[in-house]
């Protein structure tokens, strides 16, 4: 009786979902439910697989966990997909639409291509006619480089193992660049990433290419390089994400390739970049909305080529404002919500012209609340430091001029006049309270310790930097004044010859 029960509904079962399947596939007729063969496999070429297929590209630092190339792959996902694209998050891409059209690795549907691929999902996800599916898109990255057959691999060091215990882990790693490796300066004409495994969740090498820890790969156009330092060692910050479970864990070794340009006389244009980075503030535990800001004034003519802002876990928000020497403003990029998960370089199609004189402004918003689901711990007063539980706030910058001048992508400013003492205090900060002790002052501040303490505490905190700044600046000036009223003297000495 009982099996008997099992078999009519079995049969029962198999009667309604019949029908189902045989309209399924002659859904490629019903223009109001789409078919993967039809529609859906076409927008996910378009705008999915670039990240979404076996060996997928590592797209702003993140590697995709599923593959949507073929039906049976992509069935499973498909009301997830659903939900992703109509909340808008994927495909990602978080500049406002008031920027769209204006960069060239924009990642956005259209309204028509999102309720196609919803109403596939509500119909139950339809195979569809093969005779419909368009060719199968093919990569020039399968089994290679996006970038072409490499002139330079460089690996991390060690391989790391990522614990069956990990869910989220952050740790730095190092690749020790020889002299062998890299004998001269070169000159980079593309750059790209390779993570070791799928956990890792992204990577970022600060100083590699300034516009790019962890992003696509970078091919710069013709004429256009940076420069790669002879015998300088790569950081990596590593973050590995997975379910945790035993037996979940994996080895990994991530490499970075490299392609150059055969010989200087090829490079026109110099790589150059500006940090936009503010190191002066703090985050009270709670605060839902704190503001950092950072400018950078063109001094030549210059043609910017893209922006990367930068922020750790309670990042909201960032901005990039233009002020003209004509009195006029811009908004160059708005990223209303800022995720640190995606490491977005936002490249111009076309290089936006700015007239020396140029103000960019940066600004940078935190949430240090509970209401930021990012965020590590509410109740703490959060300062500048290297892992991603304490922040950051960067609006890097990358442009190019006909002078080539400007600062370097793999280069320090070089100039000391230049420091900025609230970046000394906050990068060698190691107690984390916020001064910098004389223990922890870098050599040749140390002279200048017991000038900089002004309140004698013991400590250089941020208002004694950012006074000590003010300082150096009334040095510089008073310096350039000096040296300008020499240079009248003489010429005035010359005309009296
Ligand atoms: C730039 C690379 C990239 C592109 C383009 C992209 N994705 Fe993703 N996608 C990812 C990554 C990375 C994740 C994992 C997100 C995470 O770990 O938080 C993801 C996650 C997803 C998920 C959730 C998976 C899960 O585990 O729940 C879905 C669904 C998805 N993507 C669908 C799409 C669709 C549909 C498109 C095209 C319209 C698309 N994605 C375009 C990189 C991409």
């Amino acid at each position: 009786m009982k099996l008997e029960r099992v078999l009519i509904l079995a049969a029962l079962v198999s009667l309604i979902a019949l029908p189902a399947i045989a309209a399924n596939t002659n859904n490629s007729v019903d223009a109001e439910k789409p078919t993967f063969h039809k529609e859906v496999s076409r927008i996910l070429q378009a705008e999915c697989q670039v990240c979404h297929r076996p060996g997928g590209a590592n797209l702003g630092g993140m590697v995709a966990p599923m593959s949507l190339v073929s039906y049976d792959e992509t069935r499973p996902w498909a009301r997830s997909i659903a939900r992703k694209v109509m909340s808008g998050e994927m495909p990602p891409w978080h500049a406002s639409a008031e920027q769209s059209g204006q960069f060239h690795n924009e990642r956005t549907l259209d309204q028509k291509e999102i309720d196609t691929l919803v109403a596939w999902a509500k119909a139950g996800a339809p195979v569809g006619d093969p005779a419909d599916a368009p060719e199968p898109k093919s990569w020039s990255s399968d089994g290679g480089w996006l970038i072409g057959e490499p002139d330079l691999i460089l690996t991390v060091d060690e391989p790391f193992f990522v614990e069956d215990d990990v869910e989220d882990l952050y740790v730095y790693l190092k690749t020790t660049v020889t002299e062998d490796m890299v004998p001269e300066d070169k000159f980079v004409k593309a750059i790209e990433f390779r993570p070791g495994s799928s956990v890792v969740h992204h990577i970022i090498v600060p100083g590699l290419g300034g516009i790019a820890p962890g992003n696509d790969p970078t091919i710069y156009r013709d004429g256009v390089a940076s420069v790669l330092k002879a015998g300088k060692d790569l950081q990596w910050q590593m973050h590995y994400h997975k379910e945790p479970g035993e037996g979940t864990g994996v080895w990994e070794q991530s490499q970075v390739a490299f392609k150059f340009y055969d010989s200087e006389d090829d490079v026109k244009y110099r790589m150059l970049n500006a940090d936009l980075g503010s190191f002066d503030w703090e985050l009270p535990p709670g605060a839902d909305n704190v503001m950092a800001e950072a400018e950078h004034t063109f001094k030549h003519d210059s043609k910017i080529v893209a922006y990367l802002p930068h922020m750790h876990l309670r990042g909201k928000a960032a901005k990039y404002t233009a002020y003209y020497p004509d009195g006029t403003s811009e908004v160059l990029l708005d990223v209303p919500k800022y995720d640190f998960n995606w490491q977005t370089a936002y490249e111009y199609e076309e290089f936006k012209k700015v007239p020396a004189g140029t103000r960019v402004h940066f600004q940078s918003w935190w949430d240090n609340s509970a209401e930021n689901p990012h965020n590590p711990d509410p109740t703490v007063t959060v300062r500048w430091g290297e892992p991603t539980t304490d922040e950051m706030s960067f609006g890097f910058m990358s442009f190019i001029n006909e002078e080539n001048d400007g600062p370097s992508a793999f280069e320090d400013s070089g100039d000391p006049s230049d420091i900025d003492l609230t970046a000394v205090v906050a990068f060698t900060d190691k107690s984390r309270d916020g001064k910098m002790q004389l223990d922890e002052a870098p050599g040749q501040m140390k002279a200048y310790f017991e000038m900089m303490d002004t309140n004698k505490d013991g400590g250089v905190d941020m208002n004694e930097a950012r006074a000590a700044n003010e300082m150096l600046k009334k040095m510089r000036a008073a310096q350039q004044s000096a040296s300008a009223s020499e240079q009248e003297k003489k010429e005035a000495g010359t005309d009296a010859d």
